[in-house]
């Protein structure tokens, strides 16, 4: 039988209309998904390499840089509030200190330049009135692959870029997050923030891969000593118990817990976390630049403590929260006193007032 021709055209019509619409919904939710399974470029974004402030797509840097071939370099994170920089003094002196411990030239101009860089990639990216991170990364520069350090005037490659920062959702810190252990597979000298972290990145990806939000790091089988990309904190006898700074990555947030504890009366117990004492543990919780604090409620298959966010880690969350009000340059002098170190005379414009840091709670080193 021959077909009528305008029949044929009602029934394309037909079949176009049934099919179009779900074809094109189709169409959408790949080219979504495409999309976001594409690395973001994060348009819109400057970044400051090597003096300028470019897109951060157009940001390029030579295969020869040392921070590629030999991960021979070093890297801070900093958040700001409101364009605040959060422990900006605190975090100098640790990028001050790493430099001169991989004996990169820690007195160049541009170190000293850091925070206003920072402060101006805040503004660029909009990022002046909200929460955001600031990551700065210097490498030992660009060299033909030779292990040994280039020539002397082979000038440091310096990256820095202001992002914003996610707000954590309620129930974090509400409910807790959950954590797995891994041992510690890194070098001797994790108190320096290198940005060679495939011990660390091999952590986070176990998290991952076990829905949790952090890995614990674990030394001679016995020890927490640390964790992918946070300090690491447990209550043991109401106590609370951090490993000494030596041989772990002297946290910022660290030592905000540390000192908030010691002003609330909490005594810190500064040693190693025994695994052997995990029935002892009633509260355990990481702090790092991000969340400042996060509490853990499960390791492994093992519940902590109730399984419930404890009173210690609610109590030294709030005091985190608090500190964020009443930083200013002045209590950052204080501390910084307290604690013995050593600050340039122009990091810190005002003068710390009498005691400002000075805590009641004990701080016992194990
Ligand atoms: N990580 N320990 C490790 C191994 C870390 O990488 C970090 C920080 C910390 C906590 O340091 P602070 O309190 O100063 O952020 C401890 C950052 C956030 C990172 O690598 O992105």
């Amino acid at each position: 039988m021959r077909r009528h021709p305008q029949a044929t055209l009602h029934q394309i019509d037909r079949i176009a209309a049934v099919w179009l619409l779900p074809l094109s919904i189709l169409v959408f939710f790949l080219c979504c998904r495409a999309s976001l399974r594409r690395p973001r470029k994060m348009p819109g974004l400057f970044c400051y390499l090597n003096g300028e402030f470019i897109p951060h797509a157009d940001a390029k840097v030579s295969v020869d840089d040392r921070g590629f071939l030999f991960a021979d370099g070093m890297y801070e994170v900093t958040k700001a509030c409101k364009g605040h920089l959060f422990g900006e003094a605190e975090h100098m002196v640790r990028l001050r200190r790493g430099l001169t411990e991989l004996r990169i030239d820690s007195a160049l101009p541009v170190v000293d330049e850091l925070p206003a860089i920072a402060r101006k990639l805040l503004q660029l990216n909009g990022l002046a009135d909200k929460d955001a991170t600031v990551y700065v990364q210097i490498t030992r520069g660009v060299a033909p692959r030779y292990h040994a350090f280039p020539a002397a005037d082979t000038p440091p490659t310096v990256y820095v870029i202001a992002k914003p920062l996610a707000a954590y959702p309620a129930s974090f810190f509400e409910d807790g997050v959950t954590a797995v252990t891994m041992p510690d597979m890194r070098w001797k000298r994790c108190d320096i923030k290198t940005i060679s972290l495939l011990p660390n990145v091999l952590a986070k990806q176990k998290a991952k891969e076990h829905d949790a939000y952090e890995c614990l790091l674990v030394r001679e089988d016995k020890f927490i000593v640390e964790a992918s990309h946070s300090n690491v904190f447990a209550v043991i006898d109401g106590q609370l118990w951090t490993p000494a700074r030596d041989n772990i990555l002297p946290g910022i947030s660290r030592d905000v817990i540390v000192a908030k504890a010691g002003e609330l009366g909490i005594t810190v117990v500064e040693t190693a976390i025994p695994i052997a004492r995990w029935a002892d543990i009633t509260e355990l919780f990481t702090t790092s630049t991000g969340p400042d604090v996060a509490p853990i409620v499960k390791v492994d298959d093992k519940v902590v403590g109730d399984g419930k966010v404890g009173p210690v880690t609610k109590q030294l969350l709030a005091a985190f929260a608090g500190r964020w009000l009443e930083e200013d340059k002045a209590t950052a002098a204080a501390r910084m006193a307290a604690a013995g170190v050593a600050v340039k005379a122009d990091a810190l414009a005002a003068k710390a007032p009498e005691g400002a840091a000075s805590g009641a709670g004990a701080v016992v080193t194990a």
